[in-house]
C-alpha cells in the first residue's frame, strides 16, 4: 500500500488491518512511535494523519492508504519542541514523549498555560507531574511566536 510517510513515498506490504502503530514500528523501523495503552486512553501513539493527531494504535493500517503520515522522526530532531523538551527535563521515561511533542505541533504559536493543559488533556504521562512538559511546550511556543514568517 501506497502512503507518504514523513515527507516521502513509502510502499509497504501489510495487512489492511494490523494497527498502524505495529506497522511504523515493525514494517517501517519508526520505532520513536510508542505504545502505552494500546487502548487509544493515552496518546503515547499519537501519529499526525493528513495533519490531524490519531492514536496509531487505533488506526487500521488501511486507513493510510493515500494518506500523509507524519511520526515523531518526521520533525528532524531539531524542531522546537524536541530542543525544549530535552533543554527542560520534559521527559523522563520518554514513552510519552513523541506523542506529546506530536499533539502539541497542532497547538496555535501563543499558546497560554490552558490552551496547552486543554490541548494535551488526551495525552497521559506516567512517569512525573506534568509541569516540565507544560514548561516546554510553553518555552517552544514562545520561540515559535517569536520566530520570523
Ligand atoms: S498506546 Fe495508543 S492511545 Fe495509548
Ligand atoms: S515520561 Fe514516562 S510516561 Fe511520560
Amino acid at each position: 500500500m501506497r502512503f507518504t510517510l514523513n515527507g516521502a513515498p513509502a510502499e509497504v506490504g501489510a495487512h489492511p488491518m494490523r494497527r498502524l502503530l505495529d506497522v511504523l514500528r515493525e514494517e517501517c523501523g519508526l520505532t520513536g512511535t510508542k505504545e502505552g495503552c494500546g487502548e487509544g486512553e493515552c496518546g503515547a501513539c499519537t501519529v499526525l494523519v493528513d495533519g490531524e493527531p490519531v492514536c496509531a494504535c487505533l488506526v487500521p493500517f488501511a486507513q493510510v492508504a493515500d494518506a500523509e503520515v507524519t511520526t515523531i522522526e518526521g520533525l528532524g530532531g531539531d524542531h522546537p519542541l524536541q530542543r525544549a523538551f530535552a533543554s527542560l527535563g520534559g521527559a523522563q521515561c520518554g514513552i510519552c514523549t513523541p506523542g506529546m511533542i506530536m499533539m502539541a505541533t497542532k497547538l496555535p504559536p501563543n499558546s497560554t498555560l490552558d490552551d496547552v493543559r486543554a490541548g494535551l488533556a488526551g495525552n497521559l504521562c506516567r512517569c512525573t507531574g506534568y509541569e516540565a512538559i507544560y514548561r516546554a511546550v510553553l518555552e517552544a511556543a514562545a520561540e515559535t511566536a517569536e520566530a520570523p514568517a
